[in-house]
């Protein structure tokens, strides 16, 4: 039994959401598109260093190759030092860069202590790209309380204190830069995914707020939104096994794109930053007033397959 006019108004709200949507894609591809034909966009930093977190894999991996291929040295900062190590050379020497590998475990406050320590009295410090992080399946009561913890740690808790190291002196010096990569996961809140949407959501709101602080410092700041990304990260810890074909292929991104548009919009002032026309339109139709329809979509989505 169907209520008729709860069903079609229902269905109004899902139609006008689309068109919402579509033209939020289109306006979404013309930005996309102008991007595009300046691109490449040199990077509106001072030359100098860049330490990327995460940088054993995916999203940080790929920071490090187009970094070292914009002339900036590296320090290469994960818990697999061999990885670190095969990168660091690999590049120094495409590049004639100086890299670095920096092996530390982000969950463990004395190895984010010595990292801020380095971070608080270099020199040539341009960028910190505040990336190390993972998922967890499972809704909140069932995810040990240690690895809810632990993410906690890696993904705010390291990025706060390495952001505070790291200011200071950027400031001191006149530029830089600071990227925290977020996830499109901050603007869903959804079951199955508390705690990981929960800490990208302090990201953004932390690096808004604090990009208006450095405002006119010469000091950029940027959240940075994947959506579904090609990396490890749905190889790893929870993950294993998870059937990618879950997800429609569309949705999945290279690292490759994600990098070169996070890049792109340093300079232009934009603080959150979703990489990728389709993302964009998805965040612009559930911030509409007709959202409603596409967050719960959303959140359906993210519960299905983050169970699954
Ligand atoms: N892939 C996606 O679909 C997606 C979407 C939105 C946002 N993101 C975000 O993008 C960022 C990078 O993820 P990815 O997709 O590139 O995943 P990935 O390929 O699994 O890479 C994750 C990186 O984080 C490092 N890491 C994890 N835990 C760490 C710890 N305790 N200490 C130090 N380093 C640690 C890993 O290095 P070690 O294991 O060597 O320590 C690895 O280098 C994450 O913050 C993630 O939340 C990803």
């Amino acid at each position: 039994m169907s209520n008729s006019k709860t069903t079609s108004h229902w269905g109004r709200k899902v139609a006008l959401a689309g068109l919402a949507a579509a033209g939020a894609f289109v306006a979404a591809r013309r930005v996309g598109a102008a991007a595009r034909a300046n691109a490449p966009r040199p990077i509106p930093l001072p030359r100098g260093r860049a330490v990327i977190t995460g940088a054993s894999a995916g999203i940080g991996e790929e920071f490090a190759r187009q970094l070292a291929a914009a002339g900036f040295d590296l320090t290469l900062v994960a818990r697999r030092e061999d990885r670190l190590r095969t990168l660091a050379d690999e590049l120094s020497a495409a590049h004639g860069i100086r890299a670095e590998a920096w092996p530390a475990d982000l969950a463990d406050e004395a190895d984010v202590a010595a990292l801020a320590g380095a971070l608080a009295t270099a020199d040539d410090l341009a960028l910190l790209v505040n990336n190390a992080g993972f998922g967890t399946r499972g809704e909140f009561i069932e995810v040990e309380l240690e690895r809810t913890l632990d993410m906690i740690r890696v993904h705010v808790l390291a990025t706060v204190t390495l952001c505070r190291a790291a200011a200071p002196g950027m400031i001191a010096r006149g530029g830089g830069a600071i990227i925290n990569v977020s996830s499109i996961a901050a603007f869903f809140p959804s079951a199955g995914g508390a705690n990981y949407g929960a800490t990208k959501a302090y990201l953004n709101a932390f690096s808004e707020a604090l990009a208006a602080e450095l405002r006119g410092t010469g000091v950029a700041v940027q959240a940075l939104c994947p959506g579904f990304t090609t990396t490890e990260f749905h190889d790893v810890g929870d993950y294993q096994n998870f059937d990618r074909g879950q997800i429609p292929a569309p949705l999945w991104m290279p690292a490759r794109d994600v990098v070169a548009e996070s890049l792109a919009a340093l300079g232009s002032g934009r603080v959150i930053v979703v990489p990728g026309a389709k993302y964009r339109a998805i965040v612009a139709a559930a911030n509409s007033p007709l959202g409603n329809p596409i967050r719960q979509a959303a959140r359906a989505v993210r519960a299905r397959w983050r169970k699954g």
